[in-house]
């Protein structure tokens, strides 16, 4: 069966360029998006120079429309000790704003609650939040959420205690909504032993009763988005004294779902709610005219290291076979990726610029 999943999008990506350019490139990780399946992506705003005021962002602006294949758009950051200032002005430049709550790759931690507060009250209302928050942070951040009353997308829920907290807030009426990662989905700690630092990323992988809750929330519908979490660091970053957290996941997101019907906790419709219709619904981005991609649930492959088109060149997923090939990938009536080629020009993606209000759910 060959899946017509509608313009995929992916709401949280890491494609480096800039200061980072020895990890990625935007040429080298939209083709991997495309080679993947994405037609859009949103870029987070951590990769030096941070995304946190209006000369970086006009910086990563200019890069963006000269490079990237498919269309983008980006996060805007919140930064110590409060760059609220700054809000106003940039708001219809970006996709929203995000908050780092716990710790991970570069320096955007926000760990004071006060502050947290008064970063929430500035954003203007109707322009998304996404926050990286684990465990009790999940918590400090639903009790923000319960008195500003606006919408928080929660990235990367990685464990069962989490859901429950996410799953009570979704009860009261929270306006919230829940991202999870592939790697959270079909990894788990006990896989660290055979991947080493590869398997290392923030939040970190947990337990095989984590993963299954993971997916049943996917089922179920708790769960709104599958993100890749894209995040790629050269082998030398990820093999060095402190290993650098973060997975490429672009080229692997959608086949590895493929698999996930195949083993059958996963629908195919449900598929392409999770990675086209919810994210592009809650974060304002209509639908293309004439943009699919096709996903082949009928061939299976040998994810290899070899094939991969992220700078990078490695894979957590490299040596798994899955039931799921991205065949062709078309964007505005214009086929961008054959299966095998990306004939997708740098510059030649949009920027996402027109978003849409929100409807809430
Ligand atoms: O593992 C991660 N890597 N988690 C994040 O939140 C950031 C990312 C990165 O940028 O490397
Ligand atoms: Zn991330």
């Amino acid at each position: 069966m060959r899946l017509r999943i509608p313009a995929p999008f992916d709401p949280h990506v890491h494609l480096r360029d800039l200061d980072w350019s020895h990890k990625g490139t935007i040429v080298s990780e939209t083709a991997a998006a495309l080679t993947g399946g994405y037609t859009a992506l949103l870029d987070m705003p951590n990769t030096p120079p941070a995304t946190t005021n209006p000369v970086a962002l006009n910086r990563k602006r200019a890069r963006f429309l000269e490079s990237a294949r498919c269309d983008w758009g980006l996060w805007f950051g919140a930064a110590q000790p409060g760059n609220q200032e700054h809000f106003e002005r940039v708001q219809h430049q970006v996709c929203g704003l995000k908050i780092y709550n716990n710790e991970t790759t570069g320096d955007l931690l926000i760990e004071d609650q006060e502050l947290r507060d008064r970063i929430i009250a500035a954003w203007p209302a109707g322009a998304p939040i996404a926050v990286h928050a684990e465990e009790d942070t999940v918590d400090d951040i639903l009790q923000l959420v319960r008195h500003h009353r606006k919408y928080v997308h929660f990235c990367h829920i990685s464990s069962a205690n989490e859901l429950k907290l996410l799953a009570s807030a979704r009860e009261e009426g929270l306006p919230v909504s829940i991202g999870v990662c592939p790697h959270h989905l079909f990894l788990t700690r006990d896989d660290l032993t055979a991947l080493g630092p590869l398997g290392l990323m923030k939040p970190e992988l947990k337990a095989s009763a984590d993963r299954d809750a993971l997916r049943q929330a996917l089922g179920c519908g708790l769960v709104d988005v599958v993100e890749s979490d894209h995040a790629p660091h050269t082998l030398g970053e990820k093999y060095g004294e402190v290993p650098a957290h973060g997975v490429p996941g672009l080229e692997t997101t959608l086949p590895l779902l493929g698999q996930a019907v195949h083993e059958g906790w996963l629908e195919p419709d449900r598929l392409a709610e999770l990675v086209s219709v919810a994210p592009r619904r809650l974060f304002g981005y209509p639908l293309p005219p004439d943009s699919w991609t096709e996903l082949d649930l009928g061939e299976s492959q040998l994810f290899d290291n070899r094939d991969l088109r992220s700078h990078c060149g490695w894979s957590p997923f490299s040596g798994m076979r899955v039931q799921g090939v991205v065949r062709q990938v078309t964007l505005r009536g214009r086929q961008v990726y054959d299966g095998e080629q990306v004939l997708a020009a740098p510059g030649s993606g949009l920027p996402l610029t027109q978003r849409n209000p929100r409807v809430d759910a």
